[in-house]
């Protein structure tokens, strides 16, 4: 038996696409999330970056607006990360946040409020590893209790969110995280929230503490989950950086290619997980011109491909290669990579690409099935009793080329 997924999960499910925000004192560096302890910089030295923390161009909306462009449905802000400080008003707990940088604003409220009014549903990446709190280090149970107020307030003064990505549990295997104390209170605060714990890079897919929703797999492969007897069930993502790093990397210049990122997203969502990709603003707090345009791409092919890919739901119809079916509502969606644009050889390179693509299990008899970029037929052959498809799927006409190009299946009743 697989377990019913319950409300706030299987709505997790359908959100999708999402974009990841790293954002902090770091960006001044420009040299990644992680350059206070990889490059020893001192704690005095680092905290004079509060000083300097403008945060001119940092708009909520503004990055609302971009997500939603790229046809993502929610956002997740890193309201504190390893280095301690925290782009929210940590009321007093103590005064290395954003409200006493120089920017003297809560960046999380602005950040909130700018979801809301584009209709992106909002989630609070929150460390659980600290650079700089010496509770820490020297009395881990005070620490925890730093901890979970920390969270308290990111639960009780922003309004409805949508869950909670925790990060760093991976670094100290030696002590207790005490994780029930702090995720009951997120459920009592937050009945409705997600409850993400990233294991790290070496235990993706791995389900921790039972109130866990999601698991992660951080700049992995997500793969289908087993939930055959599961005492509940969990939903996936996959978070990535778009280039190498996480937060802002002005030398960074390896920005992964639209196409990739495509067929990424597609991959996520053949395996049922959610993709969050990652997008490090700059000193600023304005998401790079390149890493902007990039993600808007996204967006521009889901609006030409169809939305089948936010509620369709991997179907037991499969194919051997990269290709993949969705199911949604009494439809199933068709995946068709590595198509080619036909013309003839002096027009384009690469002519072939085009041709049949073959599914087993496809035991539901098809009536029709049409590209959703341009409502155009194509030719099929199916045995419903051995459940084989065949799909002659046509390459793009001249002038276009969609990396992944979408097929809808209409069934006979
Ligand atoms: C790793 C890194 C961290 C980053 C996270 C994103 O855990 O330590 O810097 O925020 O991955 O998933």
């Amino acid at each position: 038996m697989i377990p019913i997924p319950e409300k706030r999960i299987a709505d997790f499910e359908k959100l999708g696409f999402g974009l990841f925000i790293h954002w902090g004192l770091y960006a001044q560096i420009g040299k990644g999330e992680w350059v206070m302890n990889l490059a020893d910089i001192p704690k005095e030295e680092y905290a004079k970056l509060a000083a300097t923390f403008t945060a001119e161009n940092f708009s909520g909306r503004e990055i609302a607006r971009t997500a939603k462009k790229a046809g993502m449905k929610y956002a997740v802000l890193t309201t504190r990360h390893h280095d301690g400080f925290s782009l929210y008003d940590t009321c007093g707990l103590n005064d290395f946040d954003a409200p006493h940088a120089a920017c003297k604003r809560d960046l999380v409220r602005d950040f909130v409020d700018g979801c809301n009014s584009e209709g992106i549903l909002p989630f609070f990446y929150h460390t659980t590893l600290d650079w700089r709190e010496e509770s820490f280090r020297t009395d881990f149970k005070e620490y925890q209790k730093y901890l979970r107020r920390s969270v308290e307030i990111l639960c009780t003064n922003y309004g409805k969110i949508g869950g909670l990505w925790f990060d760093g549990n991976w670094s100290r295997t030696d002590v207790d995280w005490e994780e029930d104390a702090l995720y009951s209170l997120i459920r009592k605060n937050q009945p409705d929230a997600m409850i993400i714990n990233n294991t790290g890079l070496d235990a993706r897919g791995f389900i921790g503490n039972s109130y866990i929703d999601s698991v992660t797999f951080e700049q992995g492969k997500p793969s289908r989950m087993n939930r055959e007897g599961a005492p509940k069930y969990v939903a996936s993502e996959m978070c990535q950086t778009i280039n190498t790093h996480w937060g802002h990397g002005s030398r960074d210049f390896l920005t992964k290619p639209v196409p990739e990122l495509i067929e990424t997203l597609c991959y996520c969502r053949k395996h049922g997980a959610n993709y969050l990709l990652n997008v490090g603003p700059d000193a600023s707090g304005q998401i790079t011109p390149i890493q902007k345009a990039t993600i808007e791409e996204i967006g521009r092919w889901i609006s030409v491909t169809g939305d089948a890919l936010y509620e369709g739901k991997p179907s037991e119809a499969v194919s051997g290669g990269k290709d993949f079916m969705l199911d949604k509502d009494q439809k199933s969606y068709l995946y068709i990579h590595d198509l080619a644009v036909q013309a003839q050889e002096h027009v384009v390179v690469g002519v072939s690409g085009q041709g049949p693509r073959s599914f087993k299990n496809a035991f539901r008899k098809v009536k029709n099935i049409r590209w959703t970029d341009n409502g155009a037929p194509l030719e099929f052959a199916q045995n419903p009793e051995n459940g084989l498809l065949c799909v002659d799927c046509t390459g793009y006409s001249y002038g276009e080329n969609l990396v992944v190009r979408v097929a809808e299946i209409e069934y006979e009743n």
